[in-house]
């Protein structure tokens, strides 16, 4: 929530006063960089005709001249408008800025796989330094679009599954680029889709979504809910509808949820062209009740679709829109730009950055990201091991960065052949190039200890509007594992994937199986590091892993079911021709070390509705012990059950986690505060609530575990 003194709101009022309603609208409007020269720019600037611009990135140069360019361009731009625009109102610069700059770091979906907010921030707060000084002040991320289904592309770009874990990442994504907002090195965030873009049919992006009430609240809001609260600037709204109802023109979800509910006060940013389309999701008959609908509904900017422009004071002057809702959406832009340091600071410099600092954590996202889904023995590997490389994924390099990557350092970026041929010794290692796997399997020397299979997808399957119909592992790619597998020679299996492939079809053949996404610039030695057992696995799973597409929808924090045929997570009988469950479960992940939990004790059994809203809590402690030879560290998970509701509530929830290393031998002891947030929930009258009954809080390595306490509340 933006604060500003009393000062600062009084001038928002002077200049709104002394706007033209044409000026106003100037504000609402985003244009687009590659439109035009500089001049054609700086004249509309200086008539006040342009709020924003979304500008793309500048191409990477090793002597930094074209980000000099840029730069230059830009605040040459800022120029125009802080001397000579009307009321000399700052701009801001947009671009999608996703998770990769100078450095490429691991796709959100990957670095929500590390649970580790800290390093997240860190990584994002880099991002921010190494994009602020080329110019740009604002990037349209963190997307915070709760994915369950992983035929959409854009899981890539999510959070995962799970709200908690969601918003706990978007808000550490949000601290990092918006800093202090005021050194100059940072970025405004952009809380992105709001709402329901995830809970598309089919996963077919732009798709329309239709969510109960009690999803909405309890489980769509919430991300976003997070990332408000870490002060995230601005919000995009979603190009689908929800129930009907397209969001860029629904007043029910931008008013009345985002700004009124959520306290958000921010600015609203439509999508890229969602404006217009509101003509093909049929609720608008042409641009000019696109235009009116979109404002009335509660977009305050619109990106590049120019029906602002073009329609709007000519809507407030035939009455058929009210000039408080332009003064209103002027209003929520210039506490962003005062906000933002922008008035005060408005330029933006060139300075050092560490690059080499960056590179390095960029590596340890990239290791810390990666899960250990199965493990027989054969990892870590040995320094003295002998292991035989192949793979589609051996020798590529772009794919590594993942979908939404720009500006980063292509030739940086080594393949698992490069950093393999760098980091184990020449006479332990061997490659193929070979795609064909009958020729590769005839390459495998008679004295190899391992042959590990570099595997994955194209970042081009990934992403916007490349959804898949099939998630299984690629057919060529699951013959390459059997053709190993009959070798007899134990086999591992590196997963390069976007998305929570559906596994079934190859890993009953694999010893070992680790999932490594699109990890980044670094993400070939991030991997090795874990393979050779230089860096303890320590990754967990976003989403879960399913055995067969047939599963979905699956997730893990489902409501309680009439019959145990369909227990809990699809266990039970769901389906009569394979196993139901899911293949790994959310929160899952193996080490090379093993931990041992304590019982889970807590400060009192009992607590009243009374005390849970005067903000007591319960506090749920438990130990855990390092009971293996190495140290490791361990994403301690918490959930709860509400056993009884008065609406059906999910079998699990997350509600924290701790990531922590523990030494070998030795014990940590965690907890928990569970207070209202963690118990209470949005009922059918849409208010947050706790009830009275029983509760039980798990504390544990994954959504699995059935190390718990029962708390009543009452
Ligand atoms: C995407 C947004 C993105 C925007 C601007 C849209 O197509 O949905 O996520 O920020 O384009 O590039």
């Amino acid at each position: 929530m933006i604060k500003l003194n009393d000062k600062t709101e009084a001038r928002i009022d002077e200049i709104i006063s002394k706007l033209t309603l044409k000026q106003k609208v100037g504000q609402m409007n985003q244009a687009v960089l590659w439109a035009g020269s500089e001049e054609y720019y700086i004249d509309r600037i200086r008539k006040g005709e342009i709020g924003t611009l979304i500008c793309g990135l500048p191409n990477r140069s090793d002597d930094r001249s074209s980000e000099a360019e840029r730069r230059r361009l830009l605040n040459s731009l800022q120029k125009a408008a802080i001397e000579e625009s009307p009321c000399g109102i700052p701009l801001m610069f947009g671009a999608d800025v996703v998770h990769s700059y100078d450095v490429c770091y691991p796709v959100p979906l990957a670095s929500a796989a590390s649970f580790d907010t800290e390093l997240v921030e860190k990584c994002y707060r880099n991002i921010a330094e190494e994009t602020s000084r080329d110019g740009l002040n604002w990037t349209f991320a963190p997307v915070l679009d709760l994915a369950h289904d992983p035929r959409w592309g854009r899981v890539v770009e999510s959070g995962g599954e799970d709200p908690y874990l969601s918003g706990s990442m978007g808000a550490a994504i949000v601290r990092g680029f918006q800093g202090q907002l005021n050194s100059g090195r940072d970025l405004i965030a952009c809380g992105k889709h709001f709402i329901g873009y995830g809970a598309m049919e089919g996963g077919r992006d732009y798709h329309n979504s239709d969510i109960s009430d009690y999803f909405f609240n309890n489980w769509y809001t919430k991300p976003f809910k997070a990332a408000v609260d870490a002060g995230a600037l601005t919000i995009m709204s979603s190009f689908n509808s929800v129930a009907g109802q397209p969001v860029t023109s629904s007043k029910k979800l931008l008013r009345d949820v985002l700004k009124n509910k959520m306290g958000f006060n921010g600015f609203v940013i439509s999508d890229y062209d969602a404006v217009k389309q509101l003509k093909n999701q049929g609720v608008a008959e042409d641009d000019r009740d696109c235009a009116r609908l979109a404002a009335i509904g509660g977009v305050d900017m619109e990106m590049v679709d120019n029906t602002y422009p073009k329609y709007l004071c000519e809507l407030v002057k035939s009455g058929e829109l009210d000039e408080s809702v332009i003064d209103e959406a002027v209003r929520r832009v210039l506490r962003v730009k005062f906000a933002s340091g922008l008035f005060d600071n408005p330029y933006r410099n060139d300075y050092d950055c560490d690059i080499e600092a960056h590179r390095a954590d960029a590596r340890q996202l990239a290791s810390e990201n990666v899960v250990l889904l199965k493990n027989n023995g054969i990892l870590p590997l040995g320094e003295n091991s002998k292991v035989f490389m192949t793979g589609p994924f051996l020798n590529e390099r772009i794919s590594h960065v993942g979908a939404w990557a720009g500006h980063y350092d292509l030739e940086r970026i080594a393949t698992y052949r490069e950093a393999a041929a760098e980091t184990v010794a020449k006479d332990k290692v061997s490659f193929s190039d070979s795609v064909f796997s009958e020729t590769v399997m005839n390459e495998i020397p008679d004295d190899c200890d391992a042959v590990i299979l570099f595997l994955g997808e194209n970042m081009c399957c990934t992403g916007e509007a490349v959804s898949v119909a099939d998630i299984s592992v690629p057919k060529d790619q699951e013959e390459l594992v059997r053709r190993a597998r009959a070798k007899g020679i134990p086999v591992i299996g590196v997963f390069n994937f976007g998305r929570p492939r559906a596994l079934g079809n190859v890993i009953d053949m694999l010893d070992a199986a680790v999932y490594g996404w699109h990890n980044g610039t670094m993400a070939a030695y991030g991997m090795l590091d874990v393979l050779y057992g230089r860096k303890n696995p320590c990754g967990k799973l976003p989403m879960t892993i399913l055995r067969h597409i047939g599963q979905l929808p699956m997730y893990y924090n489902s409501l309680n079911t009439a019959r145990s045929v369909n227990a809990y997570y699809g266990e039970g009988r769901s389906y009569y021709d394979m196993k139901t469950g899911p293949l790994y479960p959310f929160g899952y992940g193996l080490s090379y070390t093993r931990f041992e939990y304590s019982a889970p004790i807590c400060s009192k059994t009992e607590i009243s509705t009374d005390e849970l809203e005067c903000g007591k809590t319960v506090s749920v402690s438990v130990d855990v012990k390092n009971i293996g030879d190495i140290s490791g560290k361990e994403v301690i998970q918490c959930y709860v059950r509400d056993h009884v509701g008065t609406m059906q509530r999910p079998v699990r929830q997350l509600c924290g986690f701790r990531k922590v290393e523990i030494a070998a031998g030795d014990t940590v002891s965690i907890t928990f505060d569970i207070g209202m947030k963690e118990l209470g929930y949005y009922g059918e009258d849409g208010v947050f609530a706790v009830e009275k009954g029983m509760f039980t809080v798990y504390t544990g390595e994954n959504c699995l575990s059935e190390n718990g306490i029962e708390i009543r509340v009452v």
